[in-house]
């Protein structure tokens, strides 16, 4: 059976990781572990843009190789993957082998088709978008600052032949509402195809540019970095073996707005068409990270990070916040503040605290063990309708990438469950002598732990560390599947774990 292939765009190896990386990691690594949760085999691939000037460049400022410059920053990379519990099958490498041998072959095949020619080119060159530009890219009659220092050249290249799908993809994008998340994206593509659009130059004269992929049919050349990127998509899953068949089409490509047009919906289609590979299912396109209303980049200095969050509150919160606080598809502030508010109501009093309270009640109440429950009662009775109505709800919201309301429902739950508690004042209970205050107690402690193993069982994808410790503090498993969501699994006779402060209160 075909895996659920999921893909992150491949990060620039030009520079540290910051918020936005991590942001796409995590987002990707959510809808991995869920995919897993619905019973699907999944493969999920991230990994690292290499070549380019902008990789070259700052390798030379530090006076290192540009290899030994990116195998540094991989190692970055990949530990950051792993300090945010990143669930990812492979990672590729664009200097590695199996990825340059697949675009040594499909510059082969596409120049031996004539779909890439040769041309003298005049005309202007931005080396910080490393792209060649066009009047209309000019703003009031300027180049824009994302363009940095703009240059004229003349020279020799090898340009691929876009302009001859340009109605076949529109008449795509147009007939597939599906190829792009959120659909009111598909908008921007279109636009974009109304002008005519010019044949790609994928080349680069090695005497400007000698850190990148060479061209087959000739050495003075290196390939366009993100010709060479974009086919790591494939390169990673065995183009052109039989083992490709398991994972393509790529069910998403989850990339950030600012590479969707062109790179992503104009070239990246074309060049598979081109070699006749069919088109990727969805291209899942989420917002931008900004700091006080401006995109948080390496660029503009604006930057939080990743690491530093995550040393201070741990994976699970930081994974929790980006994905409650976005909605994708939309940007968002990251503010310190509105962290630590997260933290320290949500994750802190909301189900923080409701765990330890559980725990020391059933040690204290309970001798450590949970009771069975044996009545059911009004306050018992609308916890249980209310995670009737809720379960399906969340499960329909994670299935359409809602995570943010998904997880403002699963809190709703959980505060739910902290007014049940006031309800019942099981405190109150256990003083009491009679044995139908003891039923209502038991009940409370039964009604509680099953509440939090429901919701837990929800949460582990956003919050795998932190439902597994709860999971177990409750004498149950870390959930494999969905089959645990209906409440009434009994965890009556388990004996609760220790006590433990899941997320302690972090000061501004
Ligand atoms: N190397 C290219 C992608 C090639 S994919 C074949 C690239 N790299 S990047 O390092 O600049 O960006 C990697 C991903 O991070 C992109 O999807 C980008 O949109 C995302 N983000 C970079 N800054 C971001 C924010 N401030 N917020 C959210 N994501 C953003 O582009």
């Amino acid at each position: 059976m075909k895996a659920f292939y999921l893909t992150t765009a491949i990060d620039y190896a030009n520079g540290a990781p910051h918020l936005g990386h991590a942001y796409e990691k995590v987002l990707s690594d959510v809808i991995a572990r869920w995919r897993r949760l619905r019973g699907e085999r999944v493969f999920f691939l991230t990994g690292l843009d290499e070549h380019g000037q902008k990789v070259q460049q700052s390798a030379n400022k530090e006076g290192v190789e540009a290899q030994a410059f990116c195998d540094r920053v991989a190692e970055q990379f990949r530990s950051l993957c792993s300090k945010l519990l990143i669930t990812n099958d492979d990672y590729i490498r664009t200097t590695e082998a199996r990825h340059q041998e697949v675009v040594t072959g499909i510059l082969q095949t596409l120049f031996d088709r004539g779909e890439i020619y040769k041309a003298e080119y005049k005309g202007f060159y931005s080396t910080r978008a490393e792209q060649f530009l066009q009047e209309k890219d000019k703003v009031d009659g300027r180049w824009p600052e994302i363009f940095g220092d703009v240059t004229e050249v003349t020279e020799s290249n090898y340009f691929f032949r876009l302009s001859r799908y340009q109605s076949w993809l529109a008449q795509y994008v147009e007939s597939h509402p599906d190829f792009i998340f959120p659909k009111y994206r598909a908008k921007q593509v279109l636009e974009f195809l109304k002008d005519p659009i010019n044949d790609l130059c994928i080349s680069r004269p090695k005497e400007r540019l000698s850190w990148g992929i060479e061209l087959p049919f000739d050495k003075n050349y290196v390939t366009y970095v993100w010709f060479d990127a974009l086919i790591n998509y494939i390169s990673a899953v065995g183009y052109g073996t039989e083992r490709f068949a398991d994972y393509w089409p790529a069910d998403f490509h989850v990339i950030g707005k600012d590479i969707l047009v062109p790179a992503h919906s104009v070239y990246w289609p074309i060049m598979l068409q081109a070699i006749g590979v069919p088109m990727p299912k969805t291209l899942l396109v989420h917002g931008w990270w900004l700091m006080s209303g401006e995109k948080m980049s390496k660029s503009t200095g604006l930057t939080v990070d990743p690491l530093e969050v995550v040393e201070q509150a741990g994976p699970d919160a930081f994974r929790y916040f980006l994905m409650r606080e976005m909605n994708v598809g939309q940007d968002s502030d990251f503010s310190r503040e509105i962290f630590l508010q997260r933290y320290n109501n949500e994750l802190g009093n909301d189900l923080g605290n409701l765990v330890s309270r559980l725990q020391n009640m059933v040690t204290r109440y309970c001798d450590g063990r949970l009771p069975a429950s044996t009545l059911e009662d009004a306050p018992e009775g609308e916890l249980k309708a209310l995670w009737k109505t809720l379960c399906p709800a969340i499960l329909s919201d994670f299935d359409n990438l809602q995570f943010h309301t998904g997880l403002e429902k699963c809190f709703q739950f959980i505060r739910a469950i902290n007014r049940y508690v006031e309800v019942r004042a099981p405190w109150k209970l256990a003083k009491s002598e009679d044995t139908g205050d003891r039923q209502r107690l038991e009940a409370s402690m039964a009604v509680i732990s099953e509440g939090l193993r429901l919701v837990s069982t929800l949460l582990t994808p956003v919050m795998p560390n932190i439902s597994s410790t709860t999971l177990q503090l409750l004498g149950a498993l870390t959930p494999t599947d969905l089959s645990g969501l209906t409440w009434g699994s009994s965890l009556a006779g388990k004996t609760v774990g220790e006590k433990v402060i899941l997320f302690p209160r972090m000061d501004a």
